[in-house]
């Protein structure tokens, strides 16, 4: 049985699935809820003084049959009062002593900050989490997404906790921002123990077409609000493999969030160097149990690959990501159709001739139409294969033979890449397009 315990910056806890802070961590009753039903981790609320909240709150993106793809939230930090959290705090420690409770903190001047660090050591906290990334009303007042997009104020801040803190501190940032380092590098620099990212994407998901008003609506007005859940893991993933590449931010620790619902979306922010991982969205969706499938698929994925612990495969994926000037040139692969599998729905020919590179003929065979790969014409882009709906019906075959490399950056440093507008060593000079007037035969 692989050992899934992490010790992360200090921070001890049974496995690396912890409930990021929001909703589902606002009280002791849920937190003691989550660590019954197998979370090993939660971070706290967002503790600070305290707010008044609207209603409504949150809205959603329904994606075709798919409810809550993607989330958003107009909610702010804790509305109780800090003692009462306090209390809580130290009740659940009491019963769980071995699982990590990290309370997350928003708070103005320098001695708010000093003070509520020391009610929650009293409290018996096991780190402290920065909410720098707020998008929405904590902005407004100087605090959240506002200090997370001032690198210098960020790291003053993380300066001043560091002054004041006992246990492990992790600094939350916000993706609004161009540069996810210019943030990550300010809280390594001020001290920060370890990073999490990423909170909620400043967003609008809809507007009422009657009213005028965007979702959620607040007696006939709306604002932007946080946006989470499945759609944001790509923006996610790249942000952490930013830091978790970046040479002064490697060996921080770093806890990934962002639209983890499954096991394999855990491995895969694991994978990019996250050393353990926060889930919101999929547990205000789906509830607490959803940590015993999490726990279940990563110990058979530890188990197949001879992992013994989380840190073998912690930044595994790391070497393969590289810049796009260093992929290969010469790796060449063509859509292969299985007949077999085929249903037919020609939305792979629709695909290709509208939106790729007209590479998929209709052939009639016994009165059905029959598609087929024209190989001189693909380019191998994927998209017949993206957007067919049987599974392994339409696969991508390699048709170079591995023994050329030749990387962008080489043929830069060879002059022997296209410089001119219409110059002759462009990759798609001479391939195939259809005539113009070929478009009003169709
Ligand atoms: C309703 C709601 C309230 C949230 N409140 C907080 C908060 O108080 N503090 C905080 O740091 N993040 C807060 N977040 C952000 C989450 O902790 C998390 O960073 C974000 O939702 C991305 O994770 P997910 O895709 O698993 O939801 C909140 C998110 C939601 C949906
Ligand atoms: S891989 Fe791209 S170019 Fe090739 S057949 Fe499919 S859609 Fe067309
Ligand atoms: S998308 Fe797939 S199933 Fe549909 S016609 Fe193309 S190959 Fe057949």
């Amino acid at each position: 049985m692989p050992d899934l315990s992490i010790n992360f910056a200090g921070i001890k806890s049974p496995n690396p699935f912890w409930l990021a802070s929001a909703p589902p961590t606002n009280s002791g009753y849920q937190v003691m809820k989550a660590f019954e039903a197998g979370w090993g981790g939660a971070v706290w609320k967002t503790l600070g003084v305290p707010v008044i909240n609207v209603s409504s709150r949150y809205g959603s993106v329904n994606y075709r049959n798919t409810r809550m793809a993607g989330f958003n939230n107009i909610e702010l930090i804790t509305d109780r009062p800090l003692s009462d959290n306090l209390k809580e705090i130290e009740e659940v420690k009491k019963y769980f002593p071995d699982h990590a409770i990290i309370a997350s903190l928003m708070v103005e001047t320098k001695a708010e900050w000093e003070q509520i660090i020391r009610d929650v050591e009293n409290a018996g906290a096991d780190g402290i989490e920065l909410n720098f990334g707020c998008p929405h009303g904590m902005c407004e007042r100087g605090m959240g997404s506002a200090v997370g997009q001032e690198p210098e104020v960020l790291q003053t801040i993380v300066g001043w906790v560091m002054e004041t803190a006992k246990i492990p501190v992790i600094t939350k940032l916000t993706p609004n921002i161009s540069h996810i380092v210019d943030p990550g590098l300010a809280a390594v620099r001020g001290g920060s123990n370890a990073i999490s990212l990423i909170n909620t994407i400043k967003s609008i998901v809809g507007i009422d077409l009657d009213t005028y008003a965007p979702y959620p609506v607040v007696d006939g007005k709306g604002t932007n609000g946080g946006y989470c859940g499945p759609a944001v893991k790509p923006i996610a993933l790249e942000m952490v493999k930013e830091l978790a590449q970046h040479p002064e931010i490697q060996s921080t620790p770093i806890s990934g969030i962002g639209g983890i619902e499954t096991w394999r979306d855990a491995v895969e922010f694991m994978l990019l160097g996250a050393s353990s991982v926060q889930v919101c969205t999929a547990v205000m969706h789906y509830g607490f149990g959803i940590v015993r499938e999490m726990e279940s698929g990563l110990i058979d994925f530890m188990n197949q690959k001879g992992y013994e612990t989380i840190y073998d495969f912690v930044g595994k994926a790391l070497p393969n990501v590289t810049e796009w000037k260093h992929l290969n040139l010469k790796h060449k692969v063509v859509a292969k159709i299985d007949a077999t599998k085929c249903i037919g729905c020609e939305l792979c020919y629709i695909a290709c001739d509208d939106g790729a590179h007209q590479a998929i003929r209709l052939s009639e065979v016994g009165g059905s139409r029959i598609p087929e790969i024209i190989d001189e014409n693909c380019v191998g882009c994927n998209l017949c294969s993206l957007v067919c709906p049987v599974e392994e019906c339409i696969t991508m075959e390699q048709r170079d033979d591995g023994t050329e490399q030749v990387t962008w950056h080489e043929k830069t440093l060879a002059n022997t890449i296209p410089t001119t507008f219409d110059d002759d060593r462009a990759g798609g000079k001479g391939h195939f397009v259809p005539k113009v007037t070929d478009a009003l035969k169709k």
